[in-house]
């Protein structure tokens, strides 16, 4: 019913294709990097924003009844999260309101505590604000887990706030209502702050249950949960995103913040798109999550049958694959490079830790004829590290 094909992108100027262009050396390269998909939005959102375009007045817009309403829907019938409709506040991004929770909620020497690998844009979001960034690498043993002890050594150190990332990028993990409880328990013994970054909420594999930090809003005053419609949709470009916030202390200083520094709603398109989605795109949703599920499989399978010294991490939630690579005994870095020789640009590992080199991160979310043929190009790189 719904076609999850690639979309030709050369004449919108896309962060994702344009960006790599100058370094790569050829016309014909394939963007695996950066995570935005590659298909078209959903058929209800297209024309919900040719009727907003039609109309022709974009002045200042605020977010309506109905779109708040439709964001609280969907966490609830999506994320199985209760949420007053006070408790949302709509902002333009994720990384805008992960910075603003900083500034309302940290003073300047405070330490705030990641968990590598992670999207590398934590790092910058923590450093760019001048607090000091405490990490917490993940356990890798058996699949990737969060090393709680660690963690609790880290808060006896000072840490103020915690950035999750759930699901998380780049490991693939959604994580289970049994570690989020045990986090949140930690966190209220050190009253340190719980920011989960829920954008890839939307992007589960079926078989797996997302569930949110706000399923523990009632146990712990100092949860700020954030989502958005942008990876699910395929809309990043347009800027929306939603801070949940129950405890009304929390949302007065958060909202008194984004004041400060002029951060208004989502544009008027923004709020339109959002809103169609989370009115009317659950079918869309869960075909798109059917399609990244067989493209999953699909590459699962060509490495094991393939590329054997590749070890592939178990996709649980959003659509970014994390592979290890490092039994080639070859830099990441040349790796990177490599790869880009044969046309394929890949996230490199380092860049969501300094421990994952020798690591790449593939955006699965693009058409089978696109993948298939992305593959067909490693493989061939892969070759050339054997001989
Ligand atoms: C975990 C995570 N958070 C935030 C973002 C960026 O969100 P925004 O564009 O709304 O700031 C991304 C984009 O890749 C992401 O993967």
């Amino acid at each position: 019913m719904y076609k999850f094909d690639t979309l030709d992108r050369s004449q919108t100027n896309s962060a994702k294709w344009e960006g790599p262009r100058h370094k790569v050396g050829r016309d014909d390269y394939l963007v695996f990097s950066v995570a935005d998909s590659d298909y078209e939005t959903a058929p209800e959102i297209k024309k919900a924003l040719k009727e907003r375009v039609d109309h022709g007045a974009f002045g200042y817009t605020l977010a309506g009844d109905g779109y708040i309403e439709a964001v609280q829907t969907w966490m609830e019938n999506r994320h199985h999260v209760s949420v007053k409709k006070p408790w949302i506040v709509p902002a333009p991004k994720v990384l805008t309101s992960m910075s603003m929770m900083i500034e309302a909620f940290t003073g300047a020497d405070d330490k705030i505590a990641i968990q590598t690998p992670v999207y590398h844009v934590f790092f910058d979001v923590v450093k760019l604000s001048g607090r000091k960034l405490v990490e917490n690498p993940l356990d890798d043993e058996n699949g990737y887990a969060m090393d709680y002890a660690h963690l609790e050594r880290c808060f006896q150190d000072g840490v103020k706030m915690l950035f999750l990332c759930s699901p998380h990028n780049p490991v693939g993990r959604v994580w289970k209502k049994e570690e989020l409880q045990k986090l949140v328990e930690l966190c209220k013994a050190y009253d340190v702050y719980l920011v989960s970054d829920e954008i890839h909420a939307d992007l589960i594999l079926p078989g797996h249950t997302f569930v949110s930090a706000g399923t523990f809003f009632e146990d712990y005053e100092n949860i700020l949960v954030v989502n958005a419609p942008s990876k699910t949709f395929n809309i990043a470009g347009l800027h929306a995103a939603n801070v949940v916030v129950s405890t009304p202390a929390l949302r007065r200083t958060l909202k008194a913040t984004m004041r400060k520094f002029f951060i208004g709603t989502p544009n008027a398109l923004a709020l339109t798109a959002c809103q169609t989605a989370y009115e009317q795109c659950d079918a869309w949703v869960d075909a798109q999550n059917e399609h990244i599920r067989a493209n999953y499989e699909l590459t699962k399978s060509f490495f094991e049958e393939n590329v054997p010294e590749a070890k592939v991490s178990d996709l649980q939630g959003t659509y970014l694959l994390w592979i290890d690579l490092r039994a080639f005994n070859v830099k990441g870095k040349d790796i990177y490079e490599g790869l880009m020789a044969h046309g394929i640009v890949v996230g490199e590992g380092k860049r969501y830790g300094v421990q994952c080199d020798g690591f790449i991160r593939v955006n699965l979310a693009c058409s089978k004829a696109q993948l298939l043929e992305g593959l067909r190009r490693m493989d061939t790189y892969f070759e050339t590290l054997r001989t």
